[in-house]
């Protein structure tokens, strides 16, 4: 069992990074293996709406100047998908956006390659917009048929300097008890897996 995140800040191991962690911790403890990647600013371009994937159907975007392809590949291979952001102008980060422009394109046009996997987001805000980002990376979950774990509170942590979020207690236990029901969700679904392929 396997679970990957990605922080889209370009912040490396800011705030986004500590909440996203704590889940990861949880996720570890429960026999789940981990990995982050931290986006960090790196180049990533948006969707060019081609529609290339549709025909080459080869899970694969035509834009080969960046990780995309990497990436679309560990959500693929992942049980669950962490996807973290903090908030700028009450939405995601453009890095962010364009992962989930271009990995949400490819696994559409090749049978829903994410389907049925365990979504989560993360979001780090300073005082507000962070509900539009969390719900925008849900949005994205959920019409690629995976499925989505609830926690104590929404996941969102409260935070500006790096390392500030830690202060913000309740946040911090909603990651924890993100973690859980993560856990405890990719394991049902992986037992089911191995009685019955899904359908
Ligand atoms: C370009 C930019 C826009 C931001 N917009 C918002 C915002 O709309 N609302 C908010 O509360 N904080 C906003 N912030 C603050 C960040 O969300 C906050 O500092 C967060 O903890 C950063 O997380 P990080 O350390 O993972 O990058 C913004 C920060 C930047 C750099």
């Amino acid at each position: 069992m396997k679970a990957v995140a990605f922080n889209g800040s370009a912040r490396k191991d800011g705030n986004t990074a500590i909440l996203i962690r704590r889940v990861l911790k949880v996720l570890e403890e429960k026999g789940i293996e981990t990995e982050l990647i931290q986006l960090a600013g790196e180049p990533i371009r948006g969707c060019n709406a081609c529609r290339t994937c549709y025909t080459t159907k080869n899970e694969r975007c035509i834009l080969d100047g960046d990780k995309v392809n990497e990436y679309v590949q560990k959500m693929k291979e992942a049980d669950g998908i962490i996807l973290g952001s903090p908030t700028y102008f009450s939405m995601m980060t453009p890095e962010l956006k364009a992962l989930i422009d271009r990995t949400g394109y490819v696994a559409r046009a090749n049978g829903h390659l994410f389907k049925r996997k365990v979504g989560a987001a993360v979001v780090a805000v300073r005082r507000a917009g962070g509900i539009p980002t969390f719900d925008a990376i849900n949005h994205f979950f959920l019409i690629s048929q995976m499925i989505v774990p609830g926690s104590s509170y929404w996941n969102i942590g409260v935070g500006n300097k790096k390392g500030e979020v830690e202060g913000d207690k309740e946040g911090m236990k909603t990651m924890e008890d993100l973690g859980r029901n993560m856990a405890w969700l990719i394991k049902k679904l992986r037992s089911k897996g191995k009685r019955k392929k899904a359908a």
